[in-house]
C-alpha cells in the first residue's frame, strides 16, 4: 500500500526527477557556470541505488512518473542499463537529453522500453548554437532529432527563449510542428547559480504569445492538471507547442515533481535551498521513507521559497540563489 506524498500545502507530488550524472558534454551558458566542478565517481549513486531509492517512491509513496536527467544522462556508460531497470517499474518514464550522442544510444533505449523522450535545442544557426552551449554540435543534435522521430519516440524539443540571443527564432520553432509531430516548449529563462540571469533577459510568455499570434491563429489545448506547460496547437498541424512560464507566470500550486541529483540528495523544489541527503542514509541501511517524507512536508509554498522573480526583487533572487547551478539539479 502506499501513501500519497502530500505537502502542507496539500499539493499531492506524483513525478520523481532522477539527475544520473552531473557531467554534461555541452556547456550551456544558461545552464553551466564557466568553472563548474563535477561530481567523483564515488560520490554518484550506483546503477542498484538509483532502482532502491526509485522503488521506495513508487511502492511507498505512489511516485506514478519518474524522468531522467543530468547534466547530460547519455554521458554516463550505463544510462540505458538504468533504463532497463526503471521502466521495469511499470510507470512512464522519460528522459531528457541534448541528443548530442543519442543516436549511439537509440536503440538500447527503445529496447530497453523507453518510448519518450524531451531534447533540448535553443536554436537552428550552428554558429549560434555554438555561442550557447560552447560547443559545436548543431547538425548533430538536428539529425538526432528527425532520428528520434523516424524510430517512433514521443519527442519534446525544449528551447529556453532568452531576449537578444535567440527570440527572433521562436516562429521557426513553431513551424516545426507543421510537418512533424514534435512538441515544442519554450521555456522562459530562469535563474540559477552562475547564469548570469536578469530579468530583462526573459522573454516572456505573454510576448511568446504575442509574437506567434502576430502570424499563426492557434487555439488552447487543455492540460493535465499538474503539468507545468500551458499548450496550444496551429489548427492542423501535426504537433503542438507549449510554454512553461516559471518567471511570470509560476505555477508552484499545482507543480508535483520532486527531484533526486546525481549525489543522491532529494529536492522538494527546482528553486529549493535545502536538500535531503537519501544516498548516505540508504548507504548506512536506514529506512529512506521517513526522510522523504519530512523532504516533501518542509515544501516552500512558491518557488522554493525565493522572492517572486519581478524586477524589484531581481537583486534578492540573485542573491538568495541556491549554490546549485542548474546543471547539477537536473530540468
Ligand atoms: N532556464 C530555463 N531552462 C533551463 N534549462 C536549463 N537551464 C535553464 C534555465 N536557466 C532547461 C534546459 C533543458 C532542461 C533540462 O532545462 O534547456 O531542456
Ligand atoms: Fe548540458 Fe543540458 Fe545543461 Fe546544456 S542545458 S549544459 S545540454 S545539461
Amino acid at each position: 500500500m502506499s501513501t500519497p506524498l502530500t505537502d502542507r500545502h496539500q499539493r499531492v507530488h506524483r513525478s520523481l526527477r532522477i539527475s544520473v550524472v552531473d557531467k554534461c558534454d555541452l556547456r550551456c551558458t544558461y545552464c553551466m557556470p564557466e568553472d563548474q566542478h563535477f561530481l567523483r565517481r564515488e560520490e554518484l549513486m550506483t546503477r542498484e541505488e538509483i532502482h532502491a531509492i526509485a522503488r521506495v517512491f513508487v511502492d511507498h509513496f505512489g511516485i506514478n512518473k519518474i524522468r531522467l536527467t543530468g547534466g547530460e544522462p547519455l554521458v554516463r556508460p550505463d544510462t540505458v542499463a538504468i533504463v532497463r531497470d526503471l521502466t521495469q517499474l511499470n510507470i512512464p518514464l522519460g528522459l531528457t537529453t541534448n541528443a548530442m550522442t543519442l543516436d549511439r544510444h537509440l536503440e538500447g533505449l527503445i529496447d530497453g522500453g523507453l518510448k519518450s523522450i524531451n531534447i533540448s535545442l535553443d536554436t537552428f544557426d550552428a554558429e549560434r548554437f555554438k555561442k550557447i552551449t560552447r560547443r559545436d554540435g548543431f547538425e548533430k543534435v538536428h539529425a538526432n532529432i528527425l532520428l528520434a522521430l523516424e524510430r517512433g519516440m514521443r519527442v519534446k524539443v525544449n528551447m529556453v527563449v532568452m531576449r537578444s540571443v535567440n527570440d527572433d527564432e521562436l516562429l521557426r520553432f513553431v513551424e516545426l510542428t507543421q510537418h512533424y509531430p514534435i512538441h515544442v516548449r519554450f521555456i522562459e529563462f530562469m535563474p540559477f547559480a552562475g547564469n548570469h540571469w536578469g530579468r530583462e533577459r526573459v522573454y516572456t510568455y505573454a510576448e511568446m504569445l504575442g509574437r506567434i499570434g502576430s502570424e499563426h491563429s492557434f487555439e488552447k489545448l487543455t492540460d493535465d492538471p499538474h503539468s507545468t506547460a500551458k499548450a496550444y496547437r496551429v489548427a492542423d498541424w501535426l504537433g503542438t507547442f507549449a510554454v512553461i512560464s516559471t518567471v511570470t507566470e509560476p505555477f508552484c500550486g499545482s507543480c508535483d515533481r520532486l527531484r533526486l541529483t546525481a549525489e543522491g540528495k532529494m529536492r522538494n523544489c527546482l528553486f529549493s535551498r535545502e536538500e535531503t541527503d537519501l544516498l548516505s542514509a540508504l548507504r548506512r541501511g536506514e529506512d529512506i521513507a521517513p526522510l522523504i517524507e519530512a523532504n516533501v512536508l518542509a515544501k516552500h509554498a512558491m518557488l522554493g521559497g525565493l522572492p517572486p522573480f519581478k524586477p524589484e526583487s531581481q537583486e534578492e533572487v540573485l542573491h538568495d540563489l541556491s549554490v546549485r547551478p542548474m546543471v547539477s539539479i537536473g530540468g
